[in-house]
């Protein structure tokens, strides 16, 4: 497929590089212009772009930048897609820390939902729930053993399905978790949030979860105005997840 992804960071980079492997044809933007990311594009074997041409002749545009860095992309990047491009937003929001408040996206909100208004386009929610090295590191073949699941979101079946072998692509088991506005359940602190689960313990973690929206954010805010503590000061990536499956249940 022919995939523009605006943000090489450890999300956006870790997505690229894999799919780049895939044989996908991969161009790459940040909001440093094109000779910015050359070096990279070079070393995975895709293709450097700029924010005015990243959307040209695309079918899918993966945005991986923090939420407070989306009122600075041009919304030309949006609508300059052909109309059954698909957008992968892999964000997510942390109001009280890196993204500061972004106006109209209240607490408890679903951010996708806020995102795909805010863009005039449908987006499918992906790559948001598992930590960085686990994205990285811990993907497996289809069908090996102790696999990974990673949730993805949408309206549109067709869009989500092939969002869906992507992250298959990536080394994950795709898990289902329903509509955008459903897609709450994937935010952070969410049942299973970045736990590192199978899907078979990932659905039974959601089959016995009471959570809401309210009380989604509500651990968000919890669980991160408290990671020191929680943690007890060891951020080692073993330490998180177990304090991730302590506390997104
Ligand atoms: N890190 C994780 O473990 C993790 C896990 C799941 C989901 N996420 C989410 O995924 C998203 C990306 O996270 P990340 O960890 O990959 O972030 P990151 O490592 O900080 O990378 C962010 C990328 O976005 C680019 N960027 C920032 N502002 C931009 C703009 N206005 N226009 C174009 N590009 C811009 C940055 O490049 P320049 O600033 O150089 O332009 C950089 O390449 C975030 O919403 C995050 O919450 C993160």
């Amino acid at each position: 497929m022919k995939i523009g992804i605006v943000g090489i960071g450890a999300i956006g980079g870790t997505i690229a590089r894999k799919l780049a492997g895939k044989d996908h044809y991969i161009k790459v933007a940040n909001s440093r212009g094109k000779d910015a990311v050359k070096e990279f594009a070079d070393e995975i074997g895709g293709y450097p772009s700029d924010l005015n041409e990243i959307s040209d002749d695309v079918e899918v545009l993966i945005l991986s930048v923090p939420y407070g860095a989306i009122g600075s992309i041009p919304k030309s990047v949006f609508s300059s897609l052909s109309a059954n491009a698909i957008v992968v937003d892999t964000g997510n929001y942390y109001p009280e820390m890196r993204d500061s408040g972004i106006e109209g996206l209240g607490n408890g909100e679903v951010e996708s939902l806020w995102l795909s208004n805010y863009i005039g386009r449908p987006v499918i929610k992906a790559f948001n729930n598992l930590l960085a090295h686990s994205l990285a590191e811990l993907g497996k073949e289809n069908g090996d053993e102790g696999r990974l699941a990673m949730q993805v979101a949408g309206d549109d079946e067709e869009s989500k399905k092939i969002v869906m072998d992507l992250v298959d692509q990536c080394g994950f088991d795709p898990y289902d978790s329903g509509s955008l506005a459903e897609s709450w359940k994937m935010q952070p602190n969410s049942a299973g949030y970045c736990c590192d689960y199978t899907i078979e313990e990932l659905k039974s973690i959601k089959e016995k979860s009471a959570q809401t929206p309210e009380s989604v954010a509500e651990n968000r805010n919890k669980v991160m105005g408290n990671f020191a503590e929680f943690t007890g000061g060891d951020f080692s990536h073993e330490n998180v997840i177990k304090m991730n499956r302590k506390y997104n249940i």
